[in-house]
C-alpha cells in the first residue's frame, strides 16, 4: 500500500535507502565483497570478456556497470540493448560471460539474449529482482537485487539496487582477480555502506525539486547531458522524464553536443546537466558555456564541492560530496523526483503512464 505517499512512484523513490541497505546486506564483510551461497570463482576466474544485455532502465544500470567493472576488475565489457543483441552476430569466445539485468526477470528480449548465450555454451549471470522469474530460472547464476516489489511502472528503487549490484560485482571481481589496489577496494566497499545515508540526504531536496518542476513543467523538450559516469545517469533521467511526463527528453554525452544537437540550442531551451565527476568538470563547463552563450537555460545537478564551477548555471540542485565513482547512485535521485513532479504538474497518471506495461513480454 501507498501509506503516506500519494503515488507508488514517490513511495518507491523514498524506499531507495532501504532497498540499498537490503541489497548490500550480508554482502560486505571486513571491507570485502562476498556473495554467500554462490560459487562464483569457477565462473569468473577465467572470464575473458563480459557482455551485458538489458533493456531500458536496466540497460542504464549496465552502462554504469561497464565503466566500473572495466576500471576496477580490468575485464573488457561490451554492453548491448537486449533488443539489438538478438539480431547481431556475436563472435563468441568460450570464456565469455554474459550478464543479463532485468528487474522483472521476464523481459522477452533479455530472456532471448540469455537463451542465445546459453545455446552457444556461454555462461550467464542474471541480476534480477524477482525470485523464480523465468530469467532467474534459466541463468547459470543469479544475483538478486533486494529492492522489494516495484509497483510503479517507472523503475526507481530497482534501478538503485541494480547499481549497487554493479558496484559489488566490480569490487568482487577486482579482488578475485587481484586487479586493483586492495586498500582502495576496501575503501570503496566501506563507502558503499554509507551511500544509503547520502541518498537519504538527497531526498531532503524534494521541495526544491518540486518547485523547479512547477516552474518548468510547461516546457516542450529538455536535453540531458553528462560525461563519463554522468552520461548513463543523464540517459536514465531522460527516460524517466519521457515516460512519466511525456515531455520530449534527449540524453547526450556532453561532448557530442557539438556534433549536431547544438543546432537546436536557442533562447530558452532547457538543458539539464550532471556535474558529479570532479576530473571532468572543466571540460564539461566549457561545453556548457557554449550553450549558455546561445541562450540555453541550464539546470545543473552538481556535487556540492563543484558548485563554484556551475556559477553560470540558472538552477542548481546540490549533491553531497561523494566519491565520483559512486556518484551515479545519488545523482539519479533528483532526476526521479523531477520526473515525478513534472508528471504531476502536467496532470498525468504517474504510476501508470499511457502505453506502458511493467514487463515487456511475449515477443
Ligand atoms: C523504465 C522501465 C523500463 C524497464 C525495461 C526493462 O522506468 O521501467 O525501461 O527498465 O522495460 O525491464 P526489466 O528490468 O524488467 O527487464
Amino acid at each position: 500500500e501507498k501509506g503516506e505517499f500519494e503515488h507508488f512512484m514517490l513511495k518507491e523513490i523514498h524506499e531507495q535507502p532501504e532497498a540499498i541497505r537490503k541489497t548490500l546486506a550480508g554482502r560486505i564483510k571486513d571491507g570485502r565483497v562476498d556473495f554467500p551461497d554462490l560459487e562464483f570463482d569457477n565462473v569468473f576466474k577465467n572470464t575473458g570478456k563480459i557482455i551485458i544485455a538489458a533493456c531500458g532502465t536496466s540497460y542504464h544500470a549496465g552502462m554504469v556497470g561497464r565503466l566500473v567493472i572495466e576500471k576496477l576488475a580490468r575485464i573488457p565489457v561490451e554492453i548491448d540493448l537486449a533488443s539489438e543483441f538478438r539480431y547481431r552476430e556475436v563472435l563468441w569466445n568460450p570464456n565469455d560471460l554474459v550478464i543479463v539485468i532485468s528487474q522483472s526477470g521476464e523481459t522477452s528480449d533479455t530472456l532471448a539474449a540469455l537463451r542465445e548465450a546459453r545455446h552457444n555454451g556461454i555462461k550467464v549471470l542474471a541480476i534480477t529482482n524477482v525470485p523464480g522469474s523465468t530469467i532467474a530460472q534459466e541463468a547459470e547464476r543469479v544475483i538478486y537485487t533486494h529492492a522489494g516489489p516495484e509497483i510503479a511502472i517507472a523503475s526507481t528503487k530497482a534501478y538503485s539496487a541494480q547499481l549497487l549490484i554493479m558496484y559489488l560485482l566490480a569490487l568482487y571481481l577486482a579482488s578475485l582477480r587481484d586487479s586493483y589496489n586492495p586498500v582502495e577496494l576496501e575503501g570503496l566497499a566501506n563507502e558503499l555502506l554509507g551511500v544509503d545515508a547520502m541518498v537519504e540526504s538527497v531526498l531532503q531536496e524534494q521541495q526544491h525539486i518540486k518547485e523547479l518542476a512547477e516552474k518548468y513543467h510547461k516546457v516542450q523538450s529538455i536535453f540531458f547531458l553528462g560525461r563519463g559516469l554522468d552520461y548513463p545517469v543523464a540517459m536514465e533521467g531522460a527516460l524517466k522524464l519521457k515516460e512519466t511526463s511525456y515531455v520530449h527528453a534527449e540524453a547526450y554525452a556532453t561532448g557530442e553536443l557539438l556534433h549536431g544537437p547544438l543546432a537546436l540550442i536557442e533562447q530558452g531551451v532547457p538543458v539539464l546537466t550532471l556535474i558529479s565527476q570532479d576530473k571532468l568538470v572543466d571540460k564539461s563547463m566549457s561545453n556548457i558555456k557554449e550553450i549558455k552563450a546561445r541562450g540555453a537555460v541550464v539546470l545543473a545537478i552538481c556535487k556540492e564541492n563543484l558548485q563554484e564551477h556551475c556559477q553560470e548555471c540558472d538552477e542548481k540542485i546540490l549533491l553531497p560530496r561523494i566519491n565520483p565513482m559512486l556518484a551515479p547512485i545519488v545523482a539519479v535521485v533528483p532526476l526521479q523526483i523531477f520526473a515525478y513532479y513534472m508528471a504531476l504538474f502536467r496532470g498525468n497518471d504517474v504510476d501508470k503512464p499511457r502505453n506502458l506495461v511493467k514487463s515487456v513480454m511475449g515477443d
